[in-house]
């Protein structure tokens, strides 16, 4: 597993690779492609893929440690960051700290992700006291829905480049170990990842962040996502589709079970 020390070492070596993740199968998979992912995250997304919610505020603590534990269980030597979900931070330091320490001890996670910059410095420091790493994330961020409405990519407005650019500063003068860039201009990503000290993780932020991550299930073909800064690996949707058209073909003509799945 990565030790902090390594990912924050990591900048301007090695780039890093992380990926969401939110079940015991995938999260097996992940951990045997060896030395392939340096981080996975169990995001609130799984509000939008795995529960069908079109936006992350309806996910709750609950159900990330749920998916939190069921990933560690798959991934035993990975290291794993848990996101903060919607009103599990944002109304005080003192509930922050507390639903950090839950997903750090129920939740098996190695570290947390909140999503907002100046507003949660205090929650960042009494979270990064107790112990427990914090990466941050800025740009678009998916719990502020309701703010931003449908403009996906942040930063492209001098005022608000300049806000993600001091959050940055911030956060990581605050203690953060890296922060999530999420759609904002690749210049502005540029420019972060050159003025921080800690590296910054891409999802829509361009190639010169110090590493990347996506949602599996978008990167795999399977969200039924269409976004223009992901790269479908795979569209295991065809494979999955024929695989299950197949064995209900094979059921209706009495194909499946054969002789030889059934028992004497
Ligand atoms: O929840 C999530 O999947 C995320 C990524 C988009 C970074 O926060």
């Amino acid at each position: 597993m990565k030790t902090i020390n390594e990912i924050i070492k990591s900048k301007n070596r090695q780039k890093l690779t992380m990926l969401t993740c939110y079940d015991y199968s995938f999260a097996r998979l992940i951990s045997s492609c060896e030395n392939a992912i340096d981080m996975i995250l169990v995001g609130d997304s799984l509000s939008n893929v795995i529960k069908g919610d079109t936006s992350t505020v309806n996910c709750n603590i609950d159900d990330v440690i749920y998916h939190c534990r069921a990933v560690r269980r798959g991934a035993p030597d990975v290291f794993i960051v848990a996101d903060m979900p919607f009103m599990s931070y944002q109304p005080s330091p003192r509930d922050a700290v507390i639903n950090a320490g839950r997903l750090i001890s129920e939740g098996g996670a190695n570290a947390v992700k909140i999503e907002g910059g100046k507003a949660f410095l205090p929650h960042v420091r009494l979270i990064v006291d107790a112990g427990i790493p914090v990466m941050g994330h800025l740009g678009f961020t998916p719990q502020s829905v309701n703010m931003f409405g449908n403009s996906v990519v942040r930063g492209r407005k001098q005022n608000e480049s300049d806000k993600i650019l001091e959050d940055a500063l911030l956060l990581e003068k605050e203690g953060v170990f890296s922060i999530v860039l999420e759609c904002i201009p690749h210049i502005l990503g540029k420019k972060v990842t050159e003025q921080l000290q800690i590296p910054t993780v891409g999802i829509g932020a361009g190639v010169d962040c110090d590493g990347q991550v996506l949602v599996i299930y978008d990167m795999l073909g399977i969200s039924g996502g269409n976004f223009k800064f992901v790269k479908k690996f795979k569209n295991l949707d065809i494979e999955i589709i024929e695989g299950i058209n197949q064995y209900a073909c094979s059921v209706r003509n009495a194909e499946f079970p054969s002789e030889e799945n059934s028992f004497r």
